[in-house]
């Protein structure tokens, strides 16, 4: 348990997250507290902030004070809201939205920072998403490895086959289309802007070969990256409570909502920030 002066936080896992309990997001929080989460979460990677049954104005109001909110690309939001997404699994779906390890967005020129996520209604077990530190998957690899990627530029594309047929069937249950493809290129080492720390930026959902390697060649790294990348020394999961909300840190973190409650309802309110 490390003391912030404004809250108390249990750590989700040896590798990353961590929960702050007893916070009332509801009003506005004050410069300092304000500080002691940003602190945290450059800690942490990952804050959970449990006891939070926020209207979706109030969710908002607490993103906007971590930063830019920006709207997601790939589905519609909430018809007063249409920064806040709502991520739903109905009891008939087989599958899960986003249900691949993955970094959001990271086919956009500018991926989002954060990303906000509040439990609204959960099945009575499962769901659970798991978090994987991307600064502890870079520091494991050799400096053979390191040297190779270094250099090594990433195309993300939002059109991965498995990744855009999961979200094909999820914007037809009230989202906005999204079948153009998007695609950006990346480090696939990245500098934290604020930590200066460097983190592995690949991501199985989006990367799809390095600029200067055909795809064979690419094929072969990608896949010894993304196992190397979610071993489970670098992994905390989160058991959802509802009025949970999580905030992670898409720079240095990846995450994988399990697929593991069908025949149940599961919503999630989503929120990014630039
Ligand atoms: C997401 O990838 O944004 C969804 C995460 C979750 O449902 O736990």
């Amino acid at each position: 348990m490390l003391n912030y002066c404004s809250f108390s936080i249990e750590p989700l896992s040896h590798a990353v997250g961590g929960v702050i309990r007893g916070l009332d997001l509801t009003q506005e929080v004050d410069s300092r507290v304000l500080r002691d989460i940003q602190n945290a979460w450059f800690r942490y990677l990952v804050l959970v902030f449990e006891g939070q049954e926020l209207t979706p104005g109030q969710q908002l109001n607490f993103a906007r004070q971590l930063g830019r909110v920006v709207q997601y690309p790939m589905a519609q939001g909430l018809p007063n809201y249409p920064e806040i997404v709502p991520v739903v699994k109905l009891p008939h779906e087989r599958r899960n939205f986003g249900g691949v390890w993955h970094s959001d967005t990271t086919y956009l020129p500018h991926p989002p920072s954060g990303t906000l996520l509040l439990a609204r209604e959960l099945p009575p077990s499962g769901g659970d998403t798991q978090f994987a530190n991307m600064y502890l998957a870079y520091d494991a690899l050799s400096d053979q490895t390191k040297q190779v990627i270094n250099k090594l530029i990433v195309i993300q594309s939002s059109a991965k086959p498995r990744v855009a047929k999961g979200r094909s069937e999820k914007v037809q249950i009230g989202a906005r289309a999204g079948d153009t493809e998007l695609t950006a290129e990346h480090p696939v080492v990245r500098v934290h802007p604020i930590t200066g720390k460097r983190a592995l930026y690949v991501n199985p959902a989006h990367s799809v070969r390095f600029t200067t390697m055909t795809s064979i060649e690419s094929e072969q790294l990608l896949n010894t990256l993304f196992e190397h990348q979610i071993n489970p020394a670098f992994t905390g999961s989160y058991r959802w409570k509802k009025g949970a909300m999580v905030l992670w840190d898409n720079r240095c973190v990846q995450h994988y909502p399990l697929n593991d409650y069908h025949g149940y309802k599961r919503v999630m309110h989503r929120i990014t920030i630039a």
